[in-house]
């Protein structure tokens, strides 16, 4: 089983780094082939909306996105890390969201599965933010659970932890690490 963790956060080995980490280390404890991108090392463009995915069904942007189209499709577990932004997730992530426009029209427009290969995929979400509101995580388990639904990935929970914000803070939680890392094995059984 192939598990790609893909880490949105602008600051390298803060929180969701940390969360996605134990989540890889879980699911490898359990035999799975893990594999992380990191999106603020990447060069992805926001979607144009020129519109020529709707008769290809690819993009033609020829950035890093054309690598992660790749690795969706292979992958059988997909596990999205962003923090919180400005009450959504960050902007590398909103990138790579909008830009699955290419795949939205495989399946709406030309009727065709939008990542191939038969594979039964599964999508896990992980967010940290500072605030401790009752709504803090709303907007961006909306566009996440879209954009799993649009790709054919069911979704097979969260892992949220409000009230952090410090670089590394999370480590200080009572069991958010052992959470994340339990999460991991989850999705490789389940
Ligand atoms: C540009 C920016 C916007 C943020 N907006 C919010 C927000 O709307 N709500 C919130 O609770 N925290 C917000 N935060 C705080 C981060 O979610 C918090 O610091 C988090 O722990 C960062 O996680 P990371 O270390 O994985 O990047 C924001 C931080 C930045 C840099």
């Amino acid at each position: 089983m192939k598990i790609l963790g893909i880490a949105g956060s602008p600051r390298r080995g803060g929180n969701t780094d940390l969360l996605l980490a134990e989540v890889m280390k879980g699911a490898a404890s359990k035999g799975a082939e893990v594999k992380t991108i990191i999106l603020c090392d990447l060069k992805i463009a926001p979607c144009d909306h020129c519109d020529a995915c709707l008769k290809t069904g690819r993009c033609k942007i020829e950035d890093d996105m054309q690598m992660i189209y790749q690795e969706l499709e292979e992958a059988d577990r997909i596990v999205l890390a962003s923090p919180i932004q400005f009450m959504g997730v960050t902007a590398q992530m909103k990138a790579m969201i909008d830009r699955c426009q290419a795949l939205w029209s495989r399946k709406y427009v030309l009727k065709v599965p939008p990542l191939g290969n038969g594979r039964e995929r599964k999508g896990l979400f992980i967010s940290v933010g500072a605030r401790k509101i009752a709504d803090l995580f709303e907007p961006a388990l909306v566009m996440v659970k879209t954009v799993f639904r649009i790709l054919d990935i069911t979704y097979a929970g969260e892992l949220l932890f409000p009230g952090v914000d410090e670089k590394g803070a999370i480590a200080k939680h009572p069991d958010a690490l052992k959470q994340a890392f339990l999460a991991g094995q989850k999705l490789v059984e389940d």
